[in-house]
């Protein structure tokens, strides 16, 4: 088929490599010269593991390819997918400027037979706009049908899970749409739930929200468990294995950060909220989750009390491992609570040195985790790296002023840090 993504991001660009691999010829309409030129050469924006080859691999093969105009790529497909980004506003609520303005563009340039999709994050009844706007702009022969298809790709395996998902979501009540989108879907080996565009849109903010509230849950566990002298990660492998539960999204740490989990927690609040339900319980794992990162000072504080001037090393920057997204990342306000606090701060990320740049001007970031322990009094670690695990800690702690480390993702065995002289904090335990 021929199908054309809009927007480049990490869902527009994975789903498009990812179709292109599969032998369909794909366009992917951005609107940056500078960035559309480097995609065509296979130059991503984004770290991505896979990811570059991928491009390269099907912009070489003439399978995909990257533009700035609507004309005639539109036209020429057999399906449009919006895959634009949805920020939260000030309110809480989703920004739908950029899908709404796309949308306009797309109808103005259908042609034909079409079917138009929104792979996005939207509230509730905003395919329904989507669906009118798409009308209103069409000249009169061409025809279109529309669905919701929500995406549910990690950073960081976006690849995998976009290859092999658990389901796939198609949100549409017309035949001939369900038939292009399941045929398009076909080599990809998984179930799929053909519903409304309103149960779509809701399984994607549901299942988000699902999966916060188990990471809030099991920091909630972690907290309760340091009062009370057991073990968290104990516990919730315990829970974990009784199937009914599962033991996947039960890590403590300095809770979830990224550009999906707090937007859709806030936005779901807020859907809820316009058809009067107080969701409490979301707005409970949002306190937790802030919680989660206040406790990691709390924690600094403990170990070094006053921490004015104190050095203290960070360890990771981006929101997980394994990308350089650094939206909502937890490090950007665990750092701003410790500089509040007149702490000195240096820190390292593998990856997100960058994009930790453009958010955080005046951070300190060097080159490598030795050089964040240098003189340190402390280290954190924010973000569970693999590179972390690997760390020569007799050199760590011949380089830091005290060994002191609060290993908020819980990737190091206390006891061996202890056996080298090192304090030890971790989350829960
Ligand atoms: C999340 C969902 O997992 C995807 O299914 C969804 O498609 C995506 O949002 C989206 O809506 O686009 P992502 O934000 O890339 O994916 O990353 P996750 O692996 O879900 O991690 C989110 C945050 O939770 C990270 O900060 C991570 O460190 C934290 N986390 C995760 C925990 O603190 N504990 C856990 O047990 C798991």
């Amino acid at each position: 088929m021929k199908i054309t993504f809009i927007g480049h991001g990490y869902v527009g660009l994975v789903t498009a490599a990812v179709f292109a691999d599969l032998g369909n010829t794909v366009y992917v309409i951005g609107h940056n010269q500078d960035k559309i030129d480097n995609l065509n050469k296979g130059i991503i924006p984004i770290f991505e593991p896979g990811l570059s080859e991928l491009v390269k691999k099907n912009v070489d093969n003439g399978r995909l390819f990257f533009t700035l105009d609507y004309s005639p790529f539109i036209a020429e497909s057999n399906a449009v997918f919006i895959a634009v980004g949805t920020p939260t506003t000030k309110t809480g609520d989703a920004n739908l400027s950029t899908v709404l303005e796309v949308a306009e563009k797309i109808g103005k340039n259908l042609e034909g037979y079409t079917v138009v999709a929104t792979k996005s994050t939207v509230p509730t009844g905003t395919n329904k706009k989507i669906q009118k706007i798409l009308q209103e702009n069409k000249a009169s022969g061409a025809e279109f049908d529309y669905a919701s298809v929500p995406e549910f790709l990690r950073e960081g395996s976006a690849i995998s899970d976009t290859v092999n998902p658990d389901r796939i979501v198609i949100g549409t009540e017309s035949k001939k749409a369900q038939e292009v989108l399941v045929k398009l879907h076909e080599p990809i080996n998984a179930p799929v739930i053909i519903t409304n565009f309103e149960t779509a849109e809701l399984i994607k903010y549901a299942a988000n929200s699902f999966l916060a509230v188990k990471i809030s849950y099991a920091n909630a566990i972690a907290k309760l468990s340091e009062s009370l002298g057991a073990d968290a990660l104990k516990v919730l492998e315990g829970i974990g294995m009784d199937k009914r539960i599962g033991s996947m999204f039960l890590s403590p740490g300095p809770g979830y950060g990224g550009s999906c989990f707090p937007k859709d927690v806030k936005a779901l609040i807020s859907i809820s909220k316009d058809v009067d339900y107080q969701f409490a319980l979301l707005q409970e794992v949002e306190n937790i989750n802030h919680q989660a990162k206040r406790d990691i000072v709390r924690k600094a504080r403990k170990v070094l009390g006053d921490l004015k001037n104190r050095k203290i090393g960070i360890l990771g920057l981006s929101f997980k491992p394994k990308t350089d997204d650094m939206r909502d990342a937890q490090s950007i306000d665990i750092i701003s609570w410790l500089e509040n606090d007149g702490a000195k701060i240096k820190a390292f990320d593998p990856e997100a040195k960058e994009t930790a740049k453009a958010v955080m001007p005046n951070l300190d970031i060097v080159d490598d985790a030795y050089g964040v322990a240098k003189d340190a009094d402390l280290l954190i670690v924010v973000t569970d790296w693999n590179d972390f695990k690997e760390l020569d800690f007799n050199k760590i702690k011949s380089l830091m002023k005290s060994p002191n480390i609060i290993d908020s993702r819980n990737i190091y065995n206390p006891q061996d840090l202890q056996a080298l002289g090192f304090n030890y904090m971790g989350v829960g335990r």
